[in-house]
Parts: C-alpha cells; sequence; structure tokens
C-alpha cells in the first residue's frame, strides 16, 4: 500500500532552490506528492535540481530582485502547473561587516536580495494563491532576525525586516479572508556553501567550525534537511491553523 503524500496535489515554487537548503526544501516537497518550480539565478545548477527530483518539477529562471522576473516565473507556473499553493522565500546573501566598516553598496545588495526579495516574493504570492483557494509562504529569516551580531549589520537588519514584513503579510491575508499563511523559518549554522564560505573566509576554518558547533547546545552544526523537514510541515495543511510564527531551528543556541 502506498501511503498519501503531506502535499499531494499542492504546487509550490521555492527561489534560490538550486543549491542548499532551497534544493534540499524543493526535493523534501516533491518526495510528499508537490510539483515543484525550482528557481534561481544559476541556471545549470537549476536545471540539475530539477532533474534529480524528476518529471513534477521544472526550472525558471528568477532573480528574486527583479519585479519583471517574479512576474514571468509566475506566469510560467501557473501555465505549467494551473495553481500555486506554496512559495517558499528562501533566496538570501551574506556579506559580513559591522557598522563602521560595510559599504553602502553592500547594505543595499544584502537588503535588495534578503528583502526586496521578500517583498516582491510575498505580493506576486499572494495575487497568484488568492483567487485559488489559498496557500501558504514560507520566508527564510534566521537566528540573525532575531538576535545580533557585530558583523552582521546589513544581514541582522534584512531578517529581522523578513520576521516583521511575514507577520505583516499573514495578518493582511488573514483579514482579507484569502486563507493564506505566512511564516518565518530562522535556523543557525546549518552546512550549507553560505556557512561553508564563511568558515573558509576565516583565518583558521578549522577553528572557525569547532567554535561554531561548540556554540551550539545540540553539539553541531545543522544539515539542510533539518530546515526543509520544517517547510515541508509549513507548506502541508498539517499547520494550517499557523500564520505570522516564527520557527526556530537552532540546536538551542537561542535558548540560552
Ligand atoms: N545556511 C545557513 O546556515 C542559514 C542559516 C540561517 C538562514 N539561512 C537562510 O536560508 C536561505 C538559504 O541559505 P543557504 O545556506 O541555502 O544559501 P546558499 O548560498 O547555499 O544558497 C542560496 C541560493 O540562493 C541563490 N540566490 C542568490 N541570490 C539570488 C537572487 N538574487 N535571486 C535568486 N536566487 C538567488 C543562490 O544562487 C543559491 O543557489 C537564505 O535566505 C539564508 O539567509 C541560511
Amino acid at each position: 500500500m502506498t501511503s498519501a503524500g503531506r502535499l499531494d496535489g499542492k504546487v509550490a515554487l521555492v527561489t534560490g532552490a538550486a543549491a542548499g537548503l532551497g534544493r534540499a526544501a524543493a526535493v523534501r516537497m516533491a518526495e510528499q506528492g508537490a510539483r515543484v518550480v525550482v528557481t534561481d539565478i544559476l541556471d545549470e545548477a537549476g536545471n540539475d535540481a530539477a532533474s534529480e527530483i524528476g518529471a513534477s518539477a521544472r526550472f525558471e529562471r528568477l532573480d528574486v530582485t527583479r519585479p519583471e522576473d517574479w512576474g514571468r516565473a509566475m506566469k510560467a507556473t501557473l501555465e505549467a502547473f494551473g495553481r500555486l499553493d506554496v512559495l517558499v522565500n528562501n533566496a538570501g546573501v551574506v556579506i559580513l561587516g559591522d557598522i563602521e566598516s560595510l559599504s553602502l553598496e553592500a547594505w543595499r545588495l544584502v537588503h535588495a536580495v534578503n528583502l526586496d526579495g521578500v517583498f516582491l516574493g510575498c505580493r506576486h504570492g499572494v495575487e497568484a494563491m488568492k483567487g485559488g483557494g489559498g496557500g501558504s509562504i514560507v520566508n527564510l529569516s534566521s537566528v540573525s532576525g532575531l538576535v545580533g551580531g557585530h558583523n552582521l549589520a546589513a544581514y541582522n537588519s534584512s531578517k529581522g525586516g523578513v520576521r516583521l514584513l511575514t507577520k505583516s503579510v499573514a495578518l493582511h491575508c488573514a483579514r482579507a479572508g484569502y486563507g493564506i499563511r505566512c511564516n518565518s523559518v530562522h535556523p543557525t549554522f546549518i552546512e550549507t556553501a553560505m556557512v561553508r564560505s564563511m568558515i573558509e573566509a576565516s583565518d583558521d576554518p578549522e577553528r572557525t567550525r569547532r567554535k561554531l558547533a561548540r556554540q551550539i547546545p545540540l553539539g553541531g552544526i545543522g544539515e539542510p534537511d533539518d530546515v526543509a523537514h520544517m517547510i515541508v510541515y509549513l507548506a502541508s495543511d498539517e499547520s494550517k491553523f499557523v500564520t505570522g510564527a516564527e520557527f526556530v531551528i537552532d540546536g538551542g543556541v537561542t535558548a540560552q
């Protein structure tokens, strides 16, 4: 007997899904029966991720900072699959820098991807979902959207913005009766290219990795699936009474 998938019949679009957490979320949602639109600015890796998933996935190029890309990707999704039920605003970048050293250019780039990108995604997602029986929007914030770091001025600001933008979208959609939920996810260090590049940029990468692991009460850096499983829950109807909420996946870091 085959068991029913938790996302059977649903169509999901994931940004920044060529790699890392977005890719893991796309794979795990497809395993639960969703058809998935993998989007990214990396054509080759994005096509790879869609091929790995198989016939239930397709790749669309989508730079989250570009309104015209959002319009095109949404149109392609509705033409290919007829609906949108789940949007995962996952694409993000980090540039280290404190308030004295960070350039204005870096500040603007981080906010363009991490915050403008989520704003555009929520706006297009609501537009696509509101006539079709509702849906679920999942925004990737971070523990850095909850607590500060001395060299994370732009990243902290952008991820803190995502946390409260999420609540505003959730309340607007609830008030309008759209049946659209919106929640944020807050991971700590998870083993992806983003974290590897931060570790490798330090003077002593091995020491930095051990230091990071020591800061996490559960004893190490997380895996992409630790986040992907939460996204599957938020995408599914199991979370139908959950909106405007924040989900911390941090091995106990912010419990201290
Ligand atoms: N890995 C972690 O430890 C961690 C922790 C907390 C939060 N996050 C957040 O989770 C999300 C995913 O992180 P990750 O670790 O998988 O990162 P990653 O760098 O491994 O992957 C990010 C993906 O986003 C894509 N991307 C970058 N700019 C884009 C743009 N303008 N438009 C579309 N796609 C773009 C990249 O091409 C890449 O495929 C990010 O929002 C990140 O801030 C990650």
